[in-house]
């Protein structure tokens, strides 16, 4: 057997639960740190531009309090080169990123948009920064990340994850694709129980990133022992 992909867990959405109340509970650096004793090989966060969930300040204290490698996810922009230079991420995923979405909803345009990202990734690989960049599993696409120089994509699996049948196999292809190339290959986006295992399966796949489906399932699975818990507290109070 050989080796398994590594796990990146992204805790984006423990700081959405958290700031629907403003407050600072739960705390994403509590849930980073659950997830690498859990066995999760990395951290994924997203400081996107508007910081609905994500906050610079969740930036600076997970990549202070966490022993394992950060993936900080953000847009092209001069704002975020700065914060990635300041804190110095072991990676930075470069995404796409519209005000309106719900979340990253395609791969980033690597052809159309080589010009404007050669500049930025060159600062963060001057900073010591191993970059990747999200783009859809299409072959120009691919091309166009190695030939930028980038050591790392990202395979958009948000597709696969809507019509596993159909769309495994351009996900293989891609990975292959993008190996032969010498680029390292990730992947991430809508994964779950249910489709992880023949992406994890892909032998050229390194990295998974996986976020909404685990917190998801941790609210759900998390609960029986926390209303246990409170139920115990109450009935404790009076006895
Ligand atoms: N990888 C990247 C680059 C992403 O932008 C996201 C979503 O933030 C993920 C992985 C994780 O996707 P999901 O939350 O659907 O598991």
């Amino acid at each position: 057997m050989t080796q398994s992909s590594r796990l990146g867990v992204n805790i984006d959405h423990v700081a959405t639960i958290r700031n629907a109340r403003g407050g600072t509970h739960p705390d994403p650096l509590d849930a980073a740190r659950i997830a690498v004793a859990s066995g999760a090989d990395g951290i994924t966060l997203h400081l996107r531009e508007d910081r609905r969930h994500i906050r610079d300040n969740d930036l600076v204290r997970i990549a202070a309090g966490v022993a394992a490698p950060i993936n900080l996810e953000m847009a092209a922009t001069a704002e975020m080169v700065a914060i990635a230079e300041a804190l110095g991420p072991h990676a930075c995923c470069i995404v796409p990123e519209r005000r309106a979405e719900v979340t990253t909803e395609g791969g980033l345009d690597a052809v159309g948009g080589a010009a404007s990202l050669a500049p930025l990734i060159a600062r963060l690989t001057a900073a010591g920064i191993r970059v990747s960049l999200f783009i859809d599993p299409d072959a120009a696409q691919i091309e166009v990340v190695a030939r930028l120089g980038v050591p790392v994509v990202e395979l958009h699996t948000g597709a696969y994850a809507a019509a596993p049948a159909r769309e495994l196999a351009r996900l293989q292809r891609a990975a292959a694709h993008a190996a032969s190339l010498g680029l390292e290959v990730h992947a991430g986006h809508g994964l779950s129980f249910d489709n992880v295992a023949p992406v994890a399966a892909i032998a050229q796949v390194a990295e998974l990133n996986i976020g909404h489906f685990l917190i998801g399932e941790a609210i759900l699975y998390g609960l029986a022992d926390v209303v246990g818990r409170m139920k115990g507290l109450i009935v404790q109070s009076r006895t």
